[in-house]
């Protein structure tokens, strides 16, 4: 699940999005298919984890909420066909720290009432955004708490962290998709993609 700083992607030609983005994007780093069977393989590890406790999942809005739907369909469904039924509870934050392309200072919570056991993210860049939140939520002394992403950035960063659960470690390069966002734009495309230059200028604030 490693993917290189040498990987040249794959061209979009190959792929369908939308008409929109024509122009404003460089290549498609991880298809939408290859995520939904990343996060399938994610949900089985994460039930043969989770032995028989109930679980609340706490999904970081607004960009993991693809990757978090996603893991819970697939978990319902492994639950649904196996002899050990999981109860699942599901919460949600919201949290902003990005401004264009860059991490800023200062971060927002906001929403979530419940305490967790596991946390579905879209992405983690320096890992600020998650210590922060965990910081938060250890507040309540859950009984467990582990973190899914869904990507992990190569950041030369010392204090990186580590999520307990994760589908793709990825170069230190901005990407969009798949409900990741820059400035607001670009959610609504499925594969996890590069944006050029021509697209940052075009959606910068
Ligand atoms: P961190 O605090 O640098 O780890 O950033 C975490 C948050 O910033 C993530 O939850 C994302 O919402 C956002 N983010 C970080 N890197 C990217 C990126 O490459 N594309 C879009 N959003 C990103
Ligand atoms: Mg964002």
């Amino acid at each position: 699940t490693q993917i290189s700083d040498n990987w040249p992607g794959y061209s979009l030609d190959l792929f369908t999005y939308p008409q929109h983005y024509y122009g404003d994007l460089e290549y498609v780093l991880i298809p939408h298919g290859i995520i939904v069977d990343r996060t399938e393989r994610l949900a089985k590890d994460i039930m043969q984890d989770i032995g028989d406790n109930d679980i609340v999942v706490l999904c970081v809005l607004k960009g993991g909420y693809k990757f978090c739907a996603d893991l819970v369909e697939h978990i319902k469904n492994l639950s649904r066909n196996s002899e050990r039924f999981i109860s699942m509870k599901v919460d949600f934050v919201r949290l902003k720290s990005y401004h264009n392309d860059q991490s800023m200072q200062d971060m927002q919570i906001m929403g979530g009432d419940d305490l967790s056991k596991l946390t579905g993210k879209d992405i983690v860049g320096t890992g600020r955004t998650m210590k922060v939140l965990l910081n938060n939520i250890e507040k309540y002394k859950p009984k467990m708490i582990k973190v899914a992403s869904l990507l992990v950035k190569r950041t030369s960063r010392p204090d990186g962290y580590r999520p307990d659960y994760y589908g793709f470690e990825i170069p230190d390069l901005f990407v969009v998709g798949y409900a990741l966002d820059y400035n607001e734009h670009f959610r609504d495309l499925n594969h996890i993609c590069v944006i050029n230059d021509h697209g940052k200028a075009k959606y910068r604030v």
